[in-house]
């Protein structure tokens, strides 16, 4: 197999027709940050904004994430920040278990790219692409698991916030044990930025 490199990423993102999502898309949406960033956030899929931009999360749930971030000290360029789907798709609904699939090879190239020690997972469907297709955002959010030495949460999308903002209590939480867990790593420093 041929070595994986972020060049190698983007050409097979651009070239990407293993769903009908491509047909769609004004811009591909790879995703943007520090590349080599201890912390990696994946949301669900671009919006009309993103797909306009071509970068991840710049409309209004972008802008929530940034504060959310901003809450807990770190500048949104200090983290490495992707969707499942890279293509958006029609409507903004929901990208499909199959979209998500097709899409997932992409998301595991930038996983072995990154190598972040903690993962923090954004809201429903992107929880069932990386947990499982049986799990419930509710349930799982909060909650740390271990996988091949990564640290992986999930919390509520920023869309479901600005929906419910009963929400932001927990997520504020959840926040605060993504912030506890790289400092209990050893990574907070390098990306702790007051903002
Ligand atoms: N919602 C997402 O899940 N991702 C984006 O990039 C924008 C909105």
């Amino acid at each position: 197999m041929a070595e994986i490199t972020w060049e190698l990423l983007e050409q097979q993102i651009a070239a990407c027709r293993r769903c009908p999502l491509y047909a769609g898309a004004t811009n591909k949406v790879p995703g943007q940050g520090d590349p080599q960033s201890p912390l990696m956030l994946i949301g669900e899929g671009p919006g009309a904004e993103e797909d306009r931009q071509g970068q991840a999360f710049v409309g209004a749930a972008g802008q929530l994430l940034t504060k959310m971030l901003a809450a807990i000290e770190l500048p949104r360029e200090r983290v490495y920040i992707c969707n499942t789907v890279k293509c958006r798709p029609p409507g903004n609904r929901t990208p499909t278990a199959d979209e998500r699939s097709a899409c997932l090879i992409h998301l595991r190239m930038q996983v072995s790219l990154v190598r972040p020690k903690v993962i923090l997972i954004l809201g429903a469907s992107a929880a069932r692409t990386v947990l499982g297709e049986d799990v419930y955002i509710t349930r799982v959010r909060g909650q740390w698991r271990e996988r091949k030495g990564v640290w992986i949460m999930a919390t509520y999308h920023p869309s479901a916030l600005l929906r419910d903002p009963a929400k932001k209590r927990e997520a504020w939480e959840d926040l605060q044990q993504v912030r506890d867990k790289l400092i209990e790593l050893g990574c907070y420093r390098e990306i702790y930025q007051p903002v």
